[in-house]
């Protein structure tokens, strides 16, 4: 594959998009280059999940003539020019998941999401963007409660992974006041679909049950998530770097609330195949309900979720089947997914 340099030329928007050989990225890249923008797109290509997955991911795009790939970390001072270059930046990059938080796993946490973005923000506020998209996530409410969490709830995060989103919000809104760098944070609500990551639940539920092996629920799969189709994140994704909303944080949700236990149950029925479950006490960091109220993103992005929860699991059920080479690609998630217990805090 060759990963090619691209122009300024043709019609649309410059968007940087961080992250770019990620799971939402991979989305964002083929969303951006069919509607006519030009993505760069940069990713550091770490070993946090197997790079063979992320390069596959830069492969559908990198064909494009409006597509350039930069392997730079965010807080490379090489990322200046590029974000000159840029319209919109998307800042997808990040130290992802949970429960890793804790213990001497922090401080690359905040490097990577405090510290990178502060860089990354550094950079924009000398560049005339148009908007600064920040890629947050729902586990800055912590546990919720028995309503839908509401952006204005105070945020009680119960990881330390949250704890750095939060603080990477509050960056992006100092350097909007500061600096008028126009700034957009959307709280995702566990995201899923084809080319997950393979540390998420339904990627490792769909390993699991579908290699014959037990898959082991966390709080015994009390846990209840809402969660978020990738499709309609990317929707808002588009929605919040074009639209008019900024000095905003918004919640992005799918409208599907489930319990880890029915999602695990609901993979083994698109499989075909019998489930067996380990439960396990409840992990360190795992918000127990995640619950997310859409008004705000309905009124400023016009964004409403579209694809119900049994419909995205099926696609990503189909495509980790059918998507070509999915077979080292299944086997290379397969040898990651059974993660040590003592490592799943
Ligand atoms: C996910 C992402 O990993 C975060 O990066 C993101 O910020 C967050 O969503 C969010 O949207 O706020 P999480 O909700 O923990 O975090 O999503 P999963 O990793 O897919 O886990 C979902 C649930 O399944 C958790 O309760 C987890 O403990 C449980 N689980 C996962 C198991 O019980 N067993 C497993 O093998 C894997």
């Amino acid at each position: 594959m060759r990963l090619r340099s691209g122009s300024r030329n043709g019609a649309g928007q410059s968007v940087l998009v961080t992250g770019a050989a990620g799971f939402i990225g991979s989305h964002l890249n083929l969303a951006l280059l069919a509607a006519g923008h030009r993505v760069i797109a940069v990713d550091r290509l770490d070993d946090a999940y197997p790079r063979s997955i992320k390069i596959e991911n830069l492969a559908l795009a990198a064909d494009h003539p409006s597509f350039e790939f930069h392997q730079l970390d965010v807080a490379d001072p090489a990322m200046r020019p590029l974000v000159g270059r840029a319209d919109i930046v998307i800042h997808l990059a990040g130290r992802p998941g949970v429960r890793g938080s804790w213990g001497s796993g922090f401080e690359a946490y905040v490097e990577d999401n405090i510290v990178a973005t502060q860089r990354l923000l550094e950079a924009s506020s000398e560049a005339r963007l148009r908007k600064f998209v920040f890629a947050s996530s729902s586990s800055v409410y912590g546990n919720g409660s028995a309503r839908p969490s509401v952006e204005t709830d105070e945020p009680r995060p119960v990881s330390p992974y949250g704890v750095t989103k939060l603080a990477a919000e509050r960056l992006c809104l100092a350097y909007e006041e500061e600096f008028a760098t126009p700034t957009a944070s959307l709280r995702f609500f566990t995201v899923y679909g084809p080319r997950q990551r393979p540390d998420m639940a339904v990627a490792r539920f769909i390993d699991l049950i579908g290699s014959g092996h037990t898959v082991p629920l966390n709080g015994g799969g009390a846990p209840v998530r809402e969660l978020t189709y990738v499709g309609d994140a990317v929707q808002a994704i588009l929605a919040a770097a074009f639209g008019a909303v900024h000095g905003r944080v918004i919640n992005v949700g799918g409208g599907s609330l489930v319990t880890v236990r029915e999602l695990a149950e609901m993979v083994a029925d698109e499989l075909g195949r019998p489930l067996t479950v380990a439960p396990r006490p409840a992990a360190a960091g795992d918000a127990t309900r995640t619950w997310c109220d859409h008004r705000l993103a309905k009124s400023v992005l016009g964004y409403e979720p579209l694809t119900d929860l049994r419909s995205g699991i099926r696609a990503q059920v189909r495509a980790s089947i059918v998507h070509p080479g999915s077979a080292e690609v299944h086997r290379s998630r397969t040898s990651t997914a059974v993660v040590p217990e003592s490592a799943e805090r």
